[in-house]
């Protein structure tokens, strides 16, 4: 073995490390509309969609439209205060039917279709075929808008493309997401959103996000903060000789450095800290729950971050991150939100960097597919998933 060479022979019997050479994803997958295609319809169409908080469509009539690959689709608060979602698509001709991002329905809670003025409850039904005529045996009640299952958790709203989803919204979060049961998700509102177009496919973003090896390189304050990420690896079961209880120093079990509390320049945080979070959870400093393939929430001692994706082509990637606090850091007027919002901006610009510098060089044709190392292991476990969704929409796709 060389000298720069680490063992990859674990003393420690919980090493999650790749043992042997493991292959990426192929080049073409980050680049090719075809796959793209393949990849909206078995991963994007296929889960639940983060599209926005309880409280942005609080009232009766409020209403989002959201772009999921090229699917557009409308939530809403309907006239009894549920919660619905219907493809942004007219019964008639199959006009678009709202073209602003957000807004409010008429007084009397209803759709208007901009072409010919059919119009539809907030609750789907088709009300009046507006300046059409309809002729014998047309039944409005088999025209309502097209509906779409809707879901909420913790104040977030979740929509899903597949009527027959096969996981429930609870049980889709990923399996090492920890539980954040004891951060008031409902009650925190947003502090601060910060939105950019990647030049990158949307897995390049998931695959830096599932490793660290690039963290001393490219993150040297978040580093500061978290000291082993200064070691390339996020967890103390990352290192192959780590002995569970050998250690509680931050750069060799993990966590937040003994001088910081949150992510923010120095680790100084708000002072407005959820009340209700157990010793260990301060300690760590971050909490992180996954929803793949659009979003992660991480709760942090003073405050909670989502960041979410929308896939634009095979090479670009909608990002949005929300940042959210509790309405007594919000009223502070001590406090200048901005100065905590960005410093996690800084390490989204890093890691957006990184994945915009991967997608380039994917383009080279010499390059057929990469080759992990053992860090790497939930990069492979996401290429995995990725490779298990194709695989099973294609076995569900065919011929019977
Ligand atoms: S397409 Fe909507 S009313 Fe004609
Ligand atoms: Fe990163």
């Amino acid at each position: 073995m060389l000298p720069s060479e680490k063992s990859i022979m674990p003393s420690n019997p919980d090493y999650p490390g790749l043992q042997s050479p493991t292959a990426t994803l192929p080049a073409s997958w980050y680049l090719d509309p075809d796959q793209f295609e393949r990849e909206l319809d078995a991963v994007w169409y296929r889960h639940w969609h983060y599209v926005c908080r309880a409280e942005d469509i609080a009232n009766a009539g409020d209403y989002r439209t959201v772009v999921i690959g090229n699917q557009n689709i409308i939530v809403l608060r309907d006239e009894t205060g549920h919660l619905k979602a219907y493809f942004n698509t007219c019964r008639h001709r199959g006009s678009i039917l709202l073209t602003e991002e957000s807004g409010k329905l008429d007084k009397a809670s209803r759709i208007l279709c901009p072409y010919h003025r059919w119009a539809y409850s907030s609750q789907g039904d088709l009300l009046a075929t507006g300046t059409g005529t309809p002729p014998a045996g047309f039944s409005r009640a088999e025209y309502g808008l097209y509906s779409l299952p809707i879901d909420e958790w913790s104040g977030f709203v979740f929509i899903n493309l597949d009527a027959h989803y096969a996981t429930a919204l609870a049980d889709s979060f990923d399996e090492y997401s920890v539980s954040l049961a004891n951060w008031p998700l409902t009650d925190v509102r947003r502090g601060d959103t910060f939105e950019t177009v990647l030049n990158c496919n949307w897995k390049l973003f998931w695959e830096n996000f599932n490793e660290c090896l690039h963290c001393p390189n490219l993150h040297p304050d978040l580093c500061s903060v978290v000291p082993i990420y200064k070691r390339g690896i996020m967890e103390a079961f990352d290192d192959p000789d780590w002995r569970p209880g050998s250690s509680d120093e931050p750069a060799l079990a993990g966590g937040i450095a003994d001088d910081a509390e949150t992510w923010s320049w120095g680790g100084r945080s708000t002072g407005h800290h959820f009340s209700e979070l157990t010793e260990q959870e301060r300690r760590t400093g971050h909490h992180y729950a996954m929803l793949l393939p659009s979003m992660f929430i991480v709760g942090h001692v003073d405050h909670v971050r989502t960041v979410q994706l929308r896939p634009l082509s095979a090479v670009k990637t909608h990002l949005r991150a929300d940042w959210y606090f509790p309405q007594a850091a919000l009223d502070d007027q001590t406090l200048d939100i901005s100065h905590f919002t960005s410093f996690a901006k800084q390490v989204i610009d890093e890691d957006g960097r990184a994945a915009e510098l991967n997608q380039q060089g994917l383009t080279n044709r010499a390059h057929a597919q990469g080759s992990l190392m053992a860090e790497e292991y939930d990069v492979h476990r996401f290429q995995q998933w990725v490779r298990q969704c194709l695989q099973s929409h294609t076995t569900s796709q065919a011929p019977r």
